[in-house]
């Protein structure tokens, strides 16, 4: 980036620079350009910023769900999704550390409970005005950049059923996306993906040893990256990438 910014400003007298340098036949070294392509943390940096896009995104798409359940007036589905988008505030949460978005995600949380509410008291217009609130918030969240923890925590533990709602609806959404031939916004999917298998690792073992399960967490998580990172613009690829993570969330329920 520096030296971008630096060949814009001065051109001219870069490039006369540069063929000095060359013709006396040094070598030109681009240090910050060069430990960025090397560093690792680069791209885990990249990775969790495509993920925090994802699952903004994800509020988004679950608050237009919510508005087709509340049209219809199908309340229990409506607190089904809404559950899902505040187990995406808790991942989100997870992420930084930033007061503003610590804030933020505070507001997006009570919203999501207003929203339980006026679906539990069957009280349509209390939803629609929370509905509209949050996807304002998913607006001001897609935009923020906060700075990142090194490492997320998942302090909560969380109902299963409520987390599995969510995988499901998720990995739905991206077969759905594939039939569409949309395939970044079935890759954006599989990056929620990825963030609900890293919560799921921190999330206790059930019914297997703690080791198998963090085995059993990483396997789905680490396939769903792999999809979200596939570089290839085909959706046959993508959607064989989608099977495989699929598969992992059969061995899970299996304890294989
Ligand atoms: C690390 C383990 C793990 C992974 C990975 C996993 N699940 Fe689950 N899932 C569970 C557990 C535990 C339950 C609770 C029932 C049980 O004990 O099998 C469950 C239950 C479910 C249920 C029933 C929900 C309910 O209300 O009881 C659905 C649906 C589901 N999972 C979908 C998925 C999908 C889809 C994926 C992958 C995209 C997935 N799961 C990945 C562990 C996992």
């Amino acid at each position: 980036m520096k030296t971008t910014s630096t060949t814009i400003l001065f051109g001219l007298a870069v490039s006369v620079a540069l063929q000095q340098l060359a013709a006396k036949n040094t070598t030109i070294e681009w240090p910050v350009q060069d430990k960025a392509i090397q560093d690792k943390t680069v791209g885990a940096e990249d990775r969790r910023s495509k993920a925090l896009s994802a699952l903004c995104a994800a509020i988004d798409s679950n608050a237009n769900y919510c508005q087709e359940w509340n049209d219809a007036e199908d309340f229990e589905s409506l607190a089904k999704t809404t559950h899902g988008i505040a187990l995406i505030a808790e991942l989100l949460i997870a992420e930084s550390e930033d007061p503003g978005w610590r804030k933020q995600l505070a507001e997006l949380k009570s919203q999501t409970q207003s929203l339980l509410q006026a679906a539990s008291a069957d009280d349509k217009t209390a939803a629609n005005t929370a509905i509209e609130n949050i996807r304002k918030l998913s607006v001001e969240l897609t935009t923020a950049r906060p700075e990142l923890v090194e490492s997320p925590r998942y302090s909560q533990r969380n109902d299963i059923g409520r987390t599995m709602d969510l995988l499901d609806g998720t990995y739905a959404d991206a077969k759905a996306a594939l039939l569409f031939d949309e395939v970044e916004e079935a890759k954006r999917e599989a990056f929620v993906l990825w963030k609900l298998g890293e919560y799921l690792r921190s999330q206790g073992s059930r019914g297997t040893t703690a080791a198998r399960w963090l085995e059993l967490a990483d396997g789905f998580s680490q396939a769903a990256l792999r999809a979200g990172e596939l570089d290839d613009p085909n959706s046959d690829a993508l959607r064989s990438a989608l099977k495989l993570a699929h598969d992992q969330c059969e061995k899970c329920h299996n304890r294989e």
